[in-house]
């Protein structure tokens, strides 16, 4: 959907670009016949069937019925289309896993059917729903389908996965690309669409939505309607029903979460208005109206969902101390960089992630002071060095050709991560205040928008480079975005706060300093997390006993610590904390805590036999992405 200054805008960046965009086939391979791939094309989005150069959708009118007898959502909705090629005789919808019913158009008050067909099955796509347009002056089309119980974007828990464990539970996930899963749409960040819902209930629980929530909204025959007047890309429509209660924290800001939690998950986020006004304070004013966290049942894959309005959370940062709500600045800093100005295709995802995990520390450094922002920096920055090992080099450029493969694959701390170094590093390099001015800017010209790299490239050399000319050059950041490795010029994060913990480490790793005697009492996470994870590589099984009856690590409630005590617990084969560690592997699938486990455990023939046992008992109530990811690691089939 791109209007003729874009197309050719992108030409432009392309044709500037084509060197770096591409990693052209050298000539000996060519004549080793290895396959060339066409060169790639900013823009273009490879994730989807849409047609979205000729026709868009602008608005999406929902009926949906949810039903957890069956585990399926009934749809009968409206989409509202626009031409932008007036000749266009068909619309290309995407879909996976869903039963199209019927496709019509409405004719003097009543629904004519229309021709459609089903274009071939794609593992990583789904299908394609072609659809015969309707002459010219209509605008509408109604669809009604079923979606699969299997779908990859809805999760049905029953009772007993959920905090409360009383009532069942449903959620989306949409993104990268699972709308299409529980919504035939144009599944691409490049197409926006405002939208309004309808949502039937077979049971007496709430729905709520990336739109207006309504707390005040009683559930008359378990119906709930939802209007979200921002257009926003179809990765964002989000829908999630439960046994929900509703707690303020501003007058536009407040908690969604199971009765068992809402009060501790207040607690826990209760800075999120100072979250807010940091933000705006930084890159403009909020423009969401309100902004809520939803709380999930604690098999979230996630960390959480910047889902606009209505950001979805993981339980596991629920620490009791707010030390792990760096998470919030996170999703809420989507708002912006995201959610306002979103990137084009999947390959543009560090437009996404970067700019958030930047702005995610700006505001941490605003809410929760320069101390904690900077442990946070070096403790992203070790893990990003521990996960570029794993990387191959095409795997480590900003703009990632993806093609072929599933965009969830994009989600390397590569976008998030290096993303941020290369802001940082042109944040010290113009000085904070021109470089805030220039996001501003940026915000400005492009909020509502989808936006490729190279559209950014232009942007950023026009605008920043050549106004301030002398500091950086647009080679230099040629090589953040489009070669592997972390160039020369970053800017490596360090903090005198974990120098001290060096020493300790140093001193009780040589026994100069005996476990009783670290000094820990005034530790914060995020030095705790940082002696964990730079202990000696190899400790004596001794060692790990004095940890933990010292610290009691098997037994810590904060998810994060715990994480790493477990992981370091196969390491050195410190079988006391199994137990704890099956607990824990069993109740909660944040992928990110628990995918690192099973793959350590994969490491010895004994402890991955053990890791099969707990997959076997926790698999079916992980979500499908921590499934397919977990599958694969231990042999496929094992723990069906
Ligand atoms: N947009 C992502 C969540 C996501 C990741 C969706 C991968 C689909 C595929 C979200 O904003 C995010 O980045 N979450 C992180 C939080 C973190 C970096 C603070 C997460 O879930 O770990
Ligand atoms: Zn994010």
């Amino acid at each position: 959907m791109f209007s003729t200054k874009k197309i050719a805008l992108i030409l432009l960046a392309s044709y500037i670009c084509v060197a770096c965009a591409v990693a052209p086939f050298s000539k000996s391979e060519k004549s080793k016949g290895i396959k060339k791939m066409p060169k790639i094309i900013p823009g273009k989005d490879y994730h989807s069937f849409a047609n979205s150069d000729e026709v868009v959708i602008t608005h999406i009118s929902l009926n949906l019925d949810v039903d957890f007898d069956t585990r399926t959502v009934h749809g009968k909705n409206w989409v509202f289309f626009k031409r932008i090629d007036k000749t266009a005789k068909q619309i290309v919808l995407d879909t996976r896993d869903l039963t199209i019913l019927s496709v019509g158009v409405k004719q003097q008050d009543e629904i004519k059917p229309v021709t459609w067909s089903m274009g071939d099955k794609d593992e990583l796509l789904g299908q394609a729903l072609i659809i015969d347009l309707p002459e010219n002056n209509r605008q509408a089309l109604i669809v009604e389908y079923t979606t699969s119980p299997e779908a990859s974007g809805l999760q049905w828990l029953k009772p007993e996965q959920t905090s409360g464990k009383t009532h069942p539970f449903l959620y989306s996930q949409s993104e990268a690309i699972h709308a299409r899963s529980w919504i035939p749409l144009q599944d691409t960040p490049q197409v926006r669409q405002t939208y309004s819902a309808v949502v039937k209930v077979n049971r007496k629980l709430r729905a709520v939505m990336s739109a207006n929530n309504d707390p005040k909204a009683s559930a008359k025959f378990s119906s709930y309607s939802f209007e979200m007047p921002q257009a926003i890309p179809s990765y964002l429509i989000a829908l999630a029903v439960g046994n929900l209660e509703f707690h303020k924290i501003s007058y536009r800001s407040g908690v969604w979460a199971e009765p068992s939690i809402i009060t501790k998950a207040t607690l826990e986020f209760s800075d999120t208005e100072k979250m807010i006004q940091a933000g705006e304070a930084l890159y403009g004013r909020y423009a969401w109206g309100n902004y809520d966290l939803l709380i999930l049942p604690p098999s979230f894959p996630f960390g959480g969902m910047e889902n606009p309005r209505l950001s979805f959370i993981t339980p596991t940062v629920i620490a009791g101390d707010k030390s792990l709500v760096s998470l919030i600045a996170h999703e809420l800093a989507h708002s912006w960089s995201g959610n306002l100005v979103t990137n084009a295709t999947w390959r543009d995802l560090w437009l996404n992630e970067g700019f958030t995990t930047y702005f995610e520390s700006r505001i941490t450094e605003s809410v929760k002071g320069k101390a904690i922002k900077d442990m946070e920096a070096v403790l992203s920055y070790q893990a990003l060095l521990d996960e570029m090992k794993e990387l191959a080099p095409n795997e480590q450029s900003l703009a990632l050709d993806l093609r072929g493969r599933d965009p969830d694959d994009a989600f390397t701390n590569i976008p998030y991560d290096k993303g941020r170094m290369m802001l940082d590093w042109l944040e010290k390099s113009f000085g904070r205040k021109r470089f805030d001015g220039f996001i501003n800017a940026y915000f400005e010209s492009f909020a509502f928008q989808s936006i490729t790299t190279e559209q950014f490239m232009v942007y950023l050399e026009k605008n920043l480079i050549n106004k301030y000319p002398g500091i950086v050059s647009i080679e230099q950041v040629n090589e953040w975005v489009y070669q592997a490795g972390i160039p020369q010029t970053a800017v490596i994060p360090t903090t005198d706060l974990f120098a001290k913990i060096d020493t300790v480490i140093n001193l009780w790793s040589k026994k100069k300093l005996k476990t009783s005697e670290i000094p820990s009492q005034s530790w914060n996470t995020q030095q705790w997390l940082y002696f964990l994870n730079n202990l000696p590589k190899r400790l004596k099984l001794t060692q790990m006993q004095e940890l933990d009856k010292a610290f009691s690590l098997t037994h810590s409630t904060n998810s994060e610590i715990a994480h790493i005590w477990f992981l370091l617990s196969i390491k050195h084969d410190y079988r006391k904390s199994f137990a704890t560690m099956e607990k824990y592997l069993t109740s909660i699938g944040r992928r990110k805590l628990i995918v690192p486990l099973y793959k350590e455990l994969t490491k010895t023939k004994k402890n991955k036999a053990w890791g099969q046992g707990v997959y076997a008992k926790a698999r079916s109530g992980y979500h499908g992405l921590a499934q397919g990811t977990i599958d694969k690691i231990l042999d496929k089939n094992c723990c069906l």
